[in-house]
């Protein structure tokens, strides 16, 4: 067993999803039976928030926490991490339209690059939760300098959410179903794709009405959060947190056998996604690195759906690229 504890950064941590997410993190969810050093970085106007969470973790008594720091200092707050969730991001503000959520965000996921690369472990795991997730991460990624999928984007979450629709379709519990795939970008243009899915190992596509998965489905997940936002009065949180604990216990972890999972990272070109761009792939982790899952047949239609996501990513790309952000 290794006792040997492993840091942790957090950012945006006295936000709604650090405040589900660093819970699961210190009861075990992510690293097993590993102890935990909880690094949790804001910006200096919620750092005293920040500090009332690290309270309520210790008041906790979770017998695995090694230590908890509160940071408002980059450089502090990514000393020695392993695994980074890179939660706090900048929402976007009254009158600005989206390349100003872009590049406004471009202002904090460029610097967070360098110092992590200034700071953090040589190996350390990065997943892009703040949203725009696939473009911030694709900031982030050139400053980081670090190899190629070791900065992730969150995916997870509507790769979750569109397993529980069909699980919910089909009367059965989610965990009957794998290989769910969702490609492209963290956004309305996101291609949850039922081609490969098996219930109980075996195909269900055929199974499921074509009209129903374009009609209903694909869009249904794909607006998932504008949903969550009209019923729930706030964006998803608990649901967002849970995503991060799967993708990073899935990476330190990986995959189950037999399974994939969704996970932006750079790509290399495969299945027709321009290199560098940050689109969400079929991935397994394999002794701690994301692989793309190859060989997959595509048809037009899964071609279309996929280049359609990729274009608007590249899109986002030349944005913050046009503001000097890459
Ligand atoms: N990828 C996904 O699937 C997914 C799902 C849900 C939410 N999100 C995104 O996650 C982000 C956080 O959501 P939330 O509900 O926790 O928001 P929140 O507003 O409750 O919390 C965000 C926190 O980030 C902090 N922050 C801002 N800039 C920071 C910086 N430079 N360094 C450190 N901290 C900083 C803020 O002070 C705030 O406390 C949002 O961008 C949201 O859109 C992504």
């Amino acid at each position: 067993m290794p006792t040997q504890p492993i840091t942790v950064t957090v950012t945006g941590a006295a936000g709604q999803i650090a405040y589900s997410l660093l819970f699961r993190v210190a009861s075990g969810d992510v690293f097993g039976d590993r102890p935990v050093k909880l690094r949790l970085l804001e910006i200096p106007a919620a750092k005293r928030a920040a500090e009332g969470v690290a309270m309520e973790l210790l008041d906790s008594a979770f017998p695995l926490i090694a230590g908890i720091t509160v940071t408002d200092d980059p450089d502090e707050g990514f000393a020695g991490a392993e695994a980074v969730f890179l939660v706090g991001a900048k929402p976007r503000g009254k009158g600005e339209d989206r390349s100003d959520l872009l590049t406004g965000n471009g202002k904090i996921f460029g610097p967070q690059g360098k110092a992590i690369a200034a700071n953090a472990a040589p190996g350390v795991r990065v997943l892009v939760v703040g949203n725009p997730a696939n473009t911030n991460a694709t900031i982030l990624d050139a400053h980081a300098g670090l190899e190629a999928g070791q900065v992730t984007a969150m995916t997870r979450l509507d790769h979750n959410r569109a397993i529980a629709q069909v699980a919910g379709k089909l009367g059965v519990t989610p965990g009957r179903l794998s290989r769910m795939t969702v490609w492209g970008n963290h956004s309305n243009t996101q291609f949850p794709d039922v081609a490969e899915l098996l219930l109980d190992g075996e195909p269900v596509a055929d199974k499921l009405d074509p009209e129903w998965v374009d009609g209903e489905f694909i869009p249904r997940v794909a607006k998932r959060g504008g949903e969550i936002i009209e019923v729930r009065g706030s964006s998803s949180a608990a649901s967002a947190a849970s995503s991060a604990v799967d993708h990073m216990h899935d990476w330190f972890n990986g995959t189950p056998e037999g399974d994939w999972t969704s996970v932006a990272l750079r790509s290399d070109g495969s299945y027709g996604v321009a290199e560098g761009l940050f689109a969400s792939f079929p991935c397994r982790a394999v002794d701690g690195v994301w692989q793309i899952v190859q060989g997959l047949d595509l048809d037009d239609r899964q071609r279309q759906r996929i280049a359609d996501s990729a274009a608007e990513l590249a899109e986002e790309r030349d944005t913050v690229r046009d503001a000097g952000m890459l």
